[in-house]
């Protein structure tokens, strides 16, 4: 089977990390894989130069590449959208001035999708404020008349907090020395932003509880904890500005990476291991419905996936969980207070 991938803000820092290794394969393997790359008119002869690029891969499975300015054109037929362009956050910008400047191309953007992907999309929001530029992407593709006749079920639309979880990996096994692969159960909770819940309470390495191994590295229990509160949980939360502040610009590498992790793992299932994505909440732990937070997730190999339920919040974690969902419904109706939602 073919699949067709849209990938918005194609000539940019994150789509020039992802679009080759997607078109190597890294997602879908052999399968073979047609490309509509999105970008503004200011932008379009960069985007030449990545189609040159591309093609003097000579990669196999690409079968096909179509650059437009059109979003109904990039989103026709869409098995996957990966929605990257919006303008980055720059030093010193808050998450409300990204929410003004990157509203409209959400909009936009689902709007599109609503009446042209396939029903069955599954949609990545990568571009900042991403869990709310999600919302309201999911809101205006689910507004849309289809030629199917159906309209686009907005819990297919999700926002990327698999860059969160793997650094919440890498954070947790360089503190004990063991390799990531011998930790899981890492979970992210709430909004992609510096509120998120790093959470490694239920994680094993190695099958071992992760606080237990924490203990054994930090002197005792009550030495881990303070660990997990004042080092793992904001340096992970605040790793994004860490390498804005660093390499002048904001992660571009490790954010394609975890994005092609994400849809990687929504696609052919997680054989029972627990990632992060940031989904529209039925109401789990306490999320308000229809916010699109992050939550433990599996996924099935049909591609279904579901939030992990029945995980028991102490009192520490319900409460970091509640300003991090605070955070996003003030996002929402401060998006809708803009006149997105
Ligand atoms: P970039 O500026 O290098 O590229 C963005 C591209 O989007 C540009 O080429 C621009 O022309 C294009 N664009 C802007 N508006 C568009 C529109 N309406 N339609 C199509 N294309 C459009 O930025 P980047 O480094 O690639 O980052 C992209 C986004 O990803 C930013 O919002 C950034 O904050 C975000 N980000 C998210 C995560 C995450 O984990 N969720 C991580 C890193 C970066
Ligand atoms: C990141 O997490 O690296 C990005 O979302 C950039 C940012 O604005 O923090």
């Amino acid at each position: 089977m073919t699949r067709t991938v849209a990938v918005t803000g194609a000539a940019g820092s994150i789509a020039y990390a992802l679009l080759f290794r997607l078109a190597a394969g890294e997602v879908y393997g052999k399968e073979p894989v047609r490309l509509r790359l999105l970008e503004v008119p200011q932008a379009v002869d960069r985007l030449d130069g990545v189609l040159m690029e591309l093609a003097d891969c000579a990669f196999p499975a690409l079968v096909d590449v179509v650059a437009t300015t059109d979003p109904d054109e990039a989103f026709a037929d869409a098995d996957a959208a990966l929605l990257v362009g919006a303008a980055p956050r720059q030093e010193g910008m808050n998450r409300a001035d990204l929410l003004r400047a990157n509203g409209e191309v959400f909009r936009t953007h689902g709007a599109a999708i609503g009446r042209a992907a396939k029903a069955d999309v599954r949609v990545v929001v990568v571009g900042n404020p991403a869990n709310t530029n999600a919302l309201i992407a999911a809101h205006h593709a689910s507004l849309q008349d289809r030629e199917d006749g159906r309209r686009m079920d907005p819990a297919r639309f999700t926002a990327l907090t698999r860059l969160d979880h793997n650094r919440a990996m890498s954070a947790l096994a360089a503190k004990i020395d063991a390799p990531v692969g011998s930790i899981e159960r890492i979970t992210i909770w709430g909004n992609h932003s510096n509120t998120q819940v790093p959470d490694l309470t239920d994680a094993l390495v190695d099958g071992r509880p992760a606080p237990e191994v924490v203990a054994e590295v930090c002197d005792g229990p009550a030495a881990a904890r303070d660990w997990v509160a004042d080092d793992f949980i904001p340096a992970v939360a605040n790793r994004g500005a860490a390498v804005i502040a660093a390499r002048g610009a904001s992660s571009a590498a490790s954010a394609a990476s975890a994005a092609l992790d994400h849809l990687r793992d929504w696609t052919f299932g997680t054989d029972g291991v627990r990632v992060s994505m940031a989904v529209r909440s039925s109401g789990e732990y306490g999320v308000p419905e229809g916010l699109v937070s992050s939550f433990p997730c599996t996924v099935e190999a049909d591609g279904s996936y579901r939030v992990v339920e029945g995980i028991e919040l102490d009192a520490d974690r319900r409460a970091r969980i509640d300003a991090s969902i605070a955070e996003l419904a003030s996002e929402r109706d401060e998006a809708a207070g803009l006149g997105f939602l």
